[in-house]
């Protein structure tokens, strides 16, 4: 019979580490579910006594609530929960490298190995060790020889892959109803004996057919080959936004009638401003790199071509709201609604947002932003980090940070919709009207507002995927 699993340990207590094992917890009250991470003020926040969490999720907070101190505890003490676990998720970031062999492209896997010789290091009993982390393909290799070359008699490890799939915004339901979960192990039968394993325990609550088992190799492969498959459709629409807005086509009907096709499908063909969030562009560039270190140059071409489009796609929409101020924006006030990557997240990594906001402010426009859940600091640091050499004084003359939609749009000229927050659709448009200066534009970067009801208020609109 498989190890029935009692004791969980999950490193890093971020994104996907925090909520994932949070779920864990609530959907298996007979296993002991630990989370640790080096970040003080992050386990401070995940442990505070009024659920200040660390990362806004919608229903997070709930699951937290009922399961904290009963099987789910967070704390800074990683060797001790290593000591006490039997299954170990390693969840911590894999960035892309800024320097070094591969910089710009290959992960940065420096985490990965910190966590993985703690784990050899303080290790006293068999562990299944899981990847939980997003890596390029054979790391679970590297890992078992790290751990194989450290380990003590009677220890045993065993590696698999468990690759996350949730969106942010999402992420309580999509672990609660997951399309699958995939589990990756050596073909051994020890290698099985673990995969068997971890299906048990997601067995507590997703079906038997959804847990998908295959080899190591593969389960690595599938989370990157998902990423840049529904980053590619993004870019695919977003081109085709660039030709409907030069012919006069409407790229949410084009869309549309596309994905009636089943094989298509309708979800994920919402033309934006650009693809956002930690890890799209990340894991595309892992692909290349990968498929470069292959020597296979023209996938690395076709993959990267993705990311190109994405950065096409923000300077495009940046050029389109100087072209349409009349082509200066120098000294004019412009309104960015929303600052986060996409809706239901406080998250800002890699927001199409920061981008354009640094285009805005070396025309020398003036930058009112709101957004709902990212907190100021956030803001600050993002574009600090934008405008490398800049002094934070200097952009602070330029960007305003307001606390409502209305205040951010007051005086300004033009209205920047960067998230698709669903208050913005809610604002009283009339009233922002009033505050503006006329002629009042609106762009809409995310296809959220109705253009005809703006446009019978007197607002110029200008909408991704149409024609002006
Ligand atoms: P994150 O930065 O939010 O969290 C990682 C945490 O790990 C940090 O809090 C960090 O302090 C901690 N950490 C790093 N090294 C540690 C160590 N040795 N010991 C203890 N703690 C350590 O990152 P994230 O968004 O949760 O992403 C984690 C991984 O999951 C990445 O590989 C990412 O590609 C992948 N992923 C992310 C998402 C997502 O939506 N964010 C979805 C699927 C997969
Ligand atoms: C994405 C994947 O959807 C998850 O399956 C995956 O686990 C995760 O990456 C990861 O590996 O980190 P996430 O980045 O959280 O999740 O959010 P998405 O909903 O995928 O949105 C990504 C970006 O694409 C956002 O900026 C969003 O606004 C944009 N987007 C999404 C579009 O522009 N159009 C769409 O049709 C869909």
């Amino acid at each position: 019979a498989p190890l029935k699993v009692t004791k969980i340990l999950c490193i890093g207590a971020g994104y996907v580490g925090g909520p994932t094992c949070a779920v864990i917890a609530l959907k298996c009250p007979h296993i002991k579910v630990t989370i640790v991470d080096l970040n003080q003020a992050r386990i401070d926040a995940w442990n505070s006594p009024d659920f200040k969490l660390p990362i806004y999720e919608p229903g997070l907070e709930d699951v937290v609530r009922q399961c904290r101190g009963r099987n789910l505890f967070f704390s800074t003490d990683v060797e001790k929960g290593i000591q006490d676990a039997e299954l170990i998720f390693v969840s911590v970031n894999t960035p892309t490298k800024k320097s070094g062999v591969g910089a710009g492209f290959a992960a940065d896997l420096n985490y990965v190995e910190l966590a993985t010789r703690q784990i050899a290091a303080v290790a006293t009993s068999s562990k299944i060790v899981v990847e939980k982390s997003t890596v390029p393909c054979r790391t679970a290799e590297s890992m078992r020889t790290i751990l194989e070359a450290n380990s003590k008699p009677n220890c045993r490890f065993d590696i698999l892959s468990n690759p996350e799939f949730l969106a942010e915004g999402t992420a309580i339901s999509d672990l609660f109803n997951p399309d699958r979960v995939l589990i990756g192990s050596l073909q051994t039968p020890e290698g099985k004996a673990a995969c068997a394993a971890l299906k048990g325990v997601y067995a507590n609550w997703v079906k038997e057919e959804q847990i998908l088992t295959v080899g190591l190799w593969s389960s690595e492969l599938s989370k990157l080959a998902a990423n840049a498959m529904l980053a590619q459709r993004i870019s695919s629409v977003n081109a085709l936004s660039a030709i409907c807005e030069a012919t006069g086509a409407n790229i949410d009907e084009v869309a549309n009638a596309v994905g009636y096709d089943s094989r298509v499908g309708p979800k994920f063909l919402k033309a934006s401003v650009g693809f956002g969030g930690s890890c799209f562009q990340k894991d595309i560039l892992n692909l290349v790199y990968l498929s470069e270190s292959l020597h296979l140059p023209e996938v690395a071409a076709y993959w990267r071509q993705v990311v190109e489009m994405n950065e096409y796609q923000k300077r495009r929409f940046s050029k389109r709201v100087v072209d349409t101020l009349f082509n200066t924006i120098t000294g004019k006030r412009i309104a960015v609604l929303g600052f986060a990557f996409k809706a239901d997240t406080g998250d800002t990594r890699e927001s199409a947002a920061i981008t354009l906001i640094r285009d805005f402010q070396s025309e020398r426009a003036l930058v009112n932003i709101y957004d709902p859940q990212v907190n100021e600091a956030q803001i600050w640091a993002d574009l600090q980090e934008a405008s490398p050499g800049i002094p934070l004084e200097s952009i602070k003359k330029q960007v305003t940070i307001h606390k409502s939609a209305l205040d951010a749009c007051r005086d300004a000229e033009a209205v920047v919709i960067a998230t698709e927050w669903k208050e913005f659709k809610e604002i009283a448009w009339e009233e922002v009207y009033k505050y503006m200066k006329k002629p009042a534009f609106v762009f809409d970067g995310r296809l959220l507002v109705d253009a005809e009801r703006l446009g019978a208020i007197g607002f110029k609109v200008t909408t991704i995927g149409r024609s002006a």
